[in-house]
């Protein structure tokens, strides 16, 4: 099974793409799980504009998301919590990729987590950021994971520096890889 892990975030020191490393560590870690982990470089695309789109020629970051999600079983998606609710440049890769025939994002598998300097870890955020997956025919994993207080969650060498972040990790990639293995079966 092969996951696609990215963090929504092209900042240095961004928390989002610190929790999908140690996600993808972790997948990485299970029997017969291959992790494609992406940075979301790869995949920034310019803000949808309808007067800029000829109707199918996709920007390279969305194509190269498009691509790369094609190539995977499922995806873990982390990305935070702005203002309440979806990160807009998440949203924003979600509609380029919504015009492409057939919908790269139906009946993919989906894990939903984010992380948060604050004591919610981006959980409100969650259920907004699952909407447009869900619209799509995706299959987002129920157990979505916020982990707050990222500032304090992470060694400097990137572990986990909360052993029991470490063990809900383990608990839901497993959880994720069976649910994953149940729409392939
Ligand atoms: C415009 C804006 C809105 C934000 N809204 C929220 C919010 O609603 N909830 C929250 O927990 N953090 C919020 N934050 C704080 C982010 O969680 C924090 O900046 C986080 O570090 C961003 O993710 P990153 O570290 O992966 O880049 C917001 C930050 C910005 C810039």
């Amino acid at each position: 099974m092969r996951i696609l892990v990215f963090g929504v975030s092209t900042r240095e020191g961004s928390y989002n793409r610190a929790l999908a490393k140690a996600t993808a560590s972790v997948l990485e870690t299970l029997s017969g799980v291959t992790v494609d982990h992406a940075d979301f470089s790869e995949f920034k695309s310019p803000l949808y504009d309808g007067d800029h789109f000829d109707g199918t020629k996709l920007p390279p970051g969305a194509r190269e998301l498009a691509q790369r999600l094609s190539l995977a079983d499922a995806a873990a998606i982390v990305s935070p919590e702005f203002n309440g609710g979806i990160s807009a440049i998440l949203k924003n890769s979600v509609d380029w990729l919504s015009l492409l025939r057939p919908v790269p994002f139906r009946g993919k598998p989906i894990l939903l987590m984010s992380a948060s300097p604050g004591q919610f870890g981006g959980v409100r955020g969650l259920w907004h950021t699952r909407v447009p997956f869900d619209a799509l025919g995706a299959h987002v994993f129920p157990d979505m994971f916020a982990l707050p207080n990222a500032h304090q969650a992470f060694t400097d060498q990137g572990e986990f520096a909360r052993a029991e972040d470490k063990k809900k990790i383990r608990e839901l990639a497993e959880g994720f890889t069976t649910f994953v293995r149940s729409f392939k079966s």
